[in-house]
């Protein structure tokens, strides 16, 4: 059967605002990863900006740009679709985040692990 990582309580996660960040353990590493709230839905993307293989937030939780509608990586503001991980502006343009599958359900956010 699989298992589930809760990732933190649906409340946590503010809309467009500060974001969770969690640890994934895949294939004996463990991976840095965050949830973000989104016109109300909750996504999760490995927390690797497509540029260069660094996290994407300088302060922890940080991922929106000031508008707050775009995830922006800290180091050299690469920005990406907060619905789709793609991102459309500055270095790695054309590439994207890699998402991770979240379930949201009676006020719980977690993951399936493979
Ligand atoms: S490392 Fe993220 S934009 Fe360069």
């Amino acid at each position: 059967m699989a298992k589930h990582l809760v990732i933190c309580k649906s409340e946590d996660l503010e809309e467009a605002g500060k974001g969770v960040r969690f640890d994934v353990p895949r294939l004996g590493e463990v991976i840095s990863a965050f949830a973000i709230r989104f016109e109300g839905r909750a996504y999760a993307y490995l927390n690797q900006c497509a540029h260069l293989p660094v996290q994407l937030d300088w302060n922890e939780g940080e991922f929106f740009t000031k508008d707050q509608r775009n995830i922006i990586c800290a180091t050299h503001g690469a920005q990406y679709d907060p619905k789709t991980g793609d991102c459309f502006l500055g270095p790695c343009q054309g590439k994207a985040l890699k998402q991770i599958a979240l379930i949201e359900q009676e006020g719980v956010i977690s993951i399936t692990l493979d």
